[in-house]
C-alpha cells in the first residue's frame, strides 16, 4: 500500500526496502509539492521499523527533470531543494536513486545526495543550469567534484552538455546501469545494497583533490568562447569552492546561484526556454494532423536540397523534382554533401547516409512523379508567376488530400492557393537556410488553410526537430518582414556615416553571432536585390532609399559566393575597398556629410527598428503573441538567446522610452520612424509585451 506524502510523492515498504515514488507529470519537475513529499517520505522511512534501505524512483518519464523552472523568480517555498538533498544525504539508512529519462540539474543533484546511484538505459543527465542563466544550486557543484573530480565537473557545469548512462558510469557519476521498469530496478538495486554488492557512501564525506590548472583552463576557455554569459564563470567559482568543507562550499554555491537568479540573463534565457515550447500552443492544436509518409520537393537549389536533407534525416522518403538532369545532378550533389556533414557531426553513420541516398531519395524530371506524395513542398525561384504555374500543375497531379506547401520567403500564399482547387490544403512552410540545420520553421496560414493542414505543418516540424511558429500572410511573414525593416535602419546609418563593419561589430558586441552585413554576404546579396526589384513598383516614393546595396550588386559582388561583397573573401574577410568607394560616392550624391555613430547608437537604432516593426506585426495579427516573435528572431535570425528576443528585450526598455526614441529619430526621418499603435497602447495602459502573452 502506498502512503501519499504529497500530491506527487508516495512511499511503500516492501520487506526491508522503503520505496519512494515520484509522480509529478509530465517530467517530475521538483515543484514545491514534490520537494515537500520527498522530504516527508525520506524522513518517515528513515525511522520506519525494519527499513534498512530506501530506493527512490520516478513514475513519469523522468526521475526528476530538474527544479521547477516556473518557480524561479518567485518567493521560494520550503523545503528548498538543497534542504531536501541534505536530508537525503543525512539519512540514517542508505538511499539509492534510480535515475531514468531526463534527470537534469536538480534531478541529478538529488541523485548525487543519495548514497548510491543506478541508471536505466534511457538516462540523460547533466547540469543544464547555465543554459537557463543559473548554476546548479542544490549541491551539484560540490557533490559532483567529489565523485568525478574538478575537470569533469567544470566541463559539465559550464557547458550544460547532456550525457547518457554509459558515459555517466565511466565518469563515475553513477554506479551502474540496470534494466527493467523503474520500480523493479529500485527493488533490485535495494536488494544489492542489502547484499553488499552495490556499495554505498555519503558523497559529502568524500574530498576533492585540488586541480588549479583545470580551474584556470575553464575560466580562460569561457572568457574566449562566451565572454558575455554571466552564469558559466559563476559555475567555475562555485566548483572551485568544492575543495574545502562541504558546508562552506554549499553556502558559496547558494550565494552564487542567487546572484544568477537575479540576473537579467536568467530571465531572458528562461523566457527563451518557454518560447521554444509555447509556440506550439496554436488555435489549431486540437485539429487532427494528416498522416505524412512521403514528401515531394519541387526545386533542388540550396533551399530545396536543404529541405530534402532535413526530411531524409527525419526518416521521410523524398521525391525531388527538377527541370532537367543537370539540375538533378546538382541537387543530388548538394544533398550528398549535406548528409556528409551530418555524418561528420555524428548524426548518422556512412552506411545510413548511403541507404538514405539509395533508397529514400528519388530524383525526377517529371512533376507527375509527385502524385503519391502526402505533402509537396515547393522551393523554386522566388517569383510569383513561376510559383503559381507550379501550384496549378501540382494541384492537377497531387492526390486528393495531399498538402501543397510553398517555401516562399515573402510571397502571398493566398495568391498561390487561389490557382488551386484545394485552398484548404495550401500553406506556407518557410524554412531557413541551411534548411537541414536551422531550427526555425514559419508555418504560414493562409485565408482558407484548414486547421488540419496547419496542425500537419506543426507535427512535421516536430518530426524534423524544428521549432514551428505560426505566421499570418504578409510580405515577409514575421521574420523577413521585421528583418527588412531593421536592415533598412542599418542601411540608413551606413549612408549617414557608419561603416558596414562598425554596424556588424556593434551588433556582434550586442550578442548576434554575425552582424547583418556579414550575414547578407553569406546569404547572397542577389537575394535582397531581387526582392527590392520586386517591390520597386510599390515602394513609397517619399520613403528614403539607400542605393548602396544595389550598386554593390551591379558591380557583380554577391557576397561570399562571388568572393566579394561588403567584405572580400580571399583569406580572412576584410572590408571591401570597392564598397567604401560606393558609399562615399552615394553620400556625396545625396549631399550627406558623414556623421559619427557610437556603437550604442547603432544597437539602439537597430533594436528600436526591430521592435517597432515587430509591434506592427503583432498589431496586424501576423504573429499570435510577442513570445512567438521572440522565437522567430531567436531561432531563425541569430538574436542572442541571453537577451530573450526583441519583445522580451523591449520590455526591459519600456514602451514609453521606446516611443521617446522613435520620436527622436523621427525628427530626421518621419517616414521611417513611426510609433506603432500597439506601442502607444502599451504605454497608455502601463502594459508590457509579456502581458500580451496570456497563459504563455
Ligand atoms: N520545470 C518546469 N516545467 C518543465 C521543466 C522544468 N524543469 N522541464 C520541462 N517542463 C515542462 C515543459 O515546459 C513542457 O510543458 P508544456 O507541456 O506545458 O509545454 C513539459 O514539461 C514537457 O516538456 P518538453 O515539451 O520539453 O518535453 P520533452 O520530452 O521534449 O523534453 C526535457 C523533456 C528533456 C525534460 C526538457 O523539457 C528539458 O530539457 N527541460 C529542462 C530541464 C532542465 O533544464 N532542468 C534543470 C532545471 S534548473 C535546476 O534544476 C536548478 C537546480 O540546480 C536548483
Amino acid at each position: 500500500m502506498i502512503t501519499a506524502t504529497s500530491d506527487s510523492v508516495g512511499y511503500e515498504i516492501v520487506d526491508q526496502t522503503g520505496l519512494i515514488v515520484l509522480d509529478n507529470p509530465p517530467v517530475n519537475a521538483a515543484s514545491h509539492h514534490l520537494r515537500h513529499g520527498l522530504m516527508q517520505a525520506a524522513q518517515a522511512l528513515s525511522v520506519a521499523e525494519g527499513v534498512a534501505v530506501i530506493a527512490v524512483y520516478g513514475a513519469t518519464r523522468a526521475f526528476i527533470a530538474g527544479a521547477d523552472i516556473r518557480e524561479f523568480g518567485q518567493t521560494p517555498i520550503d523545503p528548498t531543494l538543497p534542504a531536501v538533498c541534505l536530508a537525503i544525504e543525512g539519512s540514517r539508512v542508505p538511499v539509492v536513486a534510480v535515475m531514468h529519462g531526463p534527470t537534469l540539474g536538480g534531478g541529478l543533484e538529488v541523485a548525487l545526495s543519495a548514497q548510491a546511484r543506478v541508471a536505466l538505459p534511457d538516462l540523460v543527465t547533466g547540469f543544464p543550469e547555465v543554459t537557463l542563466g543559473i548554476i546548479p544550486g542544490a549541491g551539484g557543484t560540490q557533490r559532483a567534484p567529489r565523485l568525478i573530480g574538478l575537470a569533469a565537473t567544470l566541463e559539465l557545469a559550464t557547458t550544460g552538455r547532456r550525457i547518457e548512462a554509459c558515459e555517466a558510469v565511466s565518469l563515475g557519476l553513477i554506479d551502474r546501469v540496470m534494466d527493467g521498469p523503474p520500480r523493479d530496478a529500485a527493488l533490485a538495486a535495494a536488494a544489492e545494497v542489502l547484499a553488499g554488492t552495490l556499495a554505498t557512501r555519503r558523497t559529502g564525506d568524500l574530498t576533492v583533490p585540488p586541480d588549479p590548472e583545470a580551474l584556470t583552463a575553464a575560466a580562460d576557455r569561457l572568457a574566449k568562447s562566451q565572454p558575455r554569459l554571466f552564469a558559466p564563470p559563476r559555475a567555475v567559482e562555485a566548483v572551485a569552492a568544492s575543495t574545502g568543507p562541504l558546508d562552506k562550499g554549499l553556502a558559496r554555491e547558494r550565494a552564487l546561484f542567487n546572484t544568477c537568479l537575479k540576473s537579467p540573463q536568467r530571465a531572458a534565457l528562461i523566457h527563451a526556454f518557454f518560447a521554444e515550447r509555447v509556440v506550439a500552443k496554436i488555435p489549431e492544436r486540437d485539429a487532427t494532423p494528416r498522416e505524412i509518409a512521403s514528401v515531394g520537393v519541387v526545386g533542388g537549389g540550396t533551399m530545396g536540397s536543404g529541405i530534402a536533407t532535413a526530411l531524409l534525416l527525419a526518416g521521410l522518403p523524398v521525391t525531388l523534382a527538377e527541370q532537367n538532369d543537370a539540375a538533378l545532378d546538382r541537387a543530388f550533389a548538394a544533398i550528398s554533401k549535406n548528409l556528409d556533414g551530418a555524418v561528420a557531426r555524428g548524426k548518422l553513420n556512412a552506411a545510413g547516409r548511403d541507404t538514405l541516398l539509395a533508397e529514400d531519395l528519388v530524383l525526377t524530371a517529371d512533376l507527375a512523379d509527385l502524385a503519391a506524395a502526402d505533402l509537396v513542398i515547393e522551393a523554386v525561384f522566388e517569383d510569383l508567376d513561376v510559383k503559381r504555374d507550379i501550384f496549378r500543375r501540382l494541384d492537377a497531379i497531387a492526390k486528393p488530400g495531399a498538402i501543397l506547401a510553398s517555401n516562399t520567403s515573402y510571397l502571398d500564399i493566398n495568391k498561390l492557393a487561389a490557382v488551386t482547387n484545394r485552398t484548404q490544403d495550401v500553406l506556407g512552410l518557410h524554412f531557413f537556410s541551411p534548411a537541414h540545420i536551422m531550427r526555425l520553421l514559419e508555418v504560414v496560414v493562409a485565408k482558407d488553410t484548414a486547421p488540419e493542414t496547419t496542425a500537419t505543418g506543426f507535427t512535421l516540424a516536430k518530426r524534423l526537430r524544428k521549432i514551428a511558429v505560426r505566421a499570418g500572410v504578409c510580405d515577409g511573414f514575421i521574420g523577413n518582414r521585421i528583418l527588412s525593416h531593421y536592415r533598412t535602419a542599418t542601411d540608413h546609418m551606413v549612408l549617414d556615416g557608419a561603416s558596414p563593419q562598425q554596424v556588424d561589430r556593434a551588433l556582434e558586441a550586442f550578442g548576434f553571432a554575425m552582424g547583418p552585413f556579414a550575414v547578407a554576404d553569406l546569404a547572397g546579396l542577389d537575394i535582397g536585390w531581387a526582392n527590392r526589384k520586386r517591390l520597386a513598383a510599390t515602394r513609397d516614393p517619399a520613403a528614403r532609399y539607400s542605393p548602396i546595396a544595389d550598386r554593390i550588386c551591379e558591380a557583380g559582388w554577391f557576397g561570399r559566393k562571388t568572393g566579394q561583397g561588403y567584405y572580400t573573401y580571399d583569406g580572412a574577410p576584410e572590408p571591401n575597398p570597392g564598397v567604401a568607394r560606393i558609399i562615399d560616392e552615394e553620400r556625396a550624391k545625396a549631399g550627406i556629410a558623414p556623421r559619427r555613430f557610437t556603437d550604442a547608437d547603432i544597437t539602439d537604432r537597430t533594436l528600436t527598428a526591430m521592435i517597432a516593426e515587430a509591434a506592427r506585426v503583432l498589431g496586424d495579427g501576423i504573429a499570435l503573441r510577442p513570445i512567438d516573435v521572440d522565437a522567430v528572431l531567436l531561432f531563425g535570425y541569430g538574436f542572442p538567446r541571453f537577451r530573450g528576443g526583441p519583445m522580451h528585450f523591449a520590455d526591459g526598455i519600456g514602451a514609453a522610452a521606446l516611443i521617446d526614441r522613435i520620436e527622436g529619430y523621427a525628427a530626421e526621418d518621419p517616414q521611417f520612424w513611426q510609433v506603432p499603435p500597439l506601442l502607444r497602447h502599451l504605454a497608455a495602459t502601463g502594459q508590457t509585451f509579456a502581458d500580451l502573452n496570456g497563459e504563455a
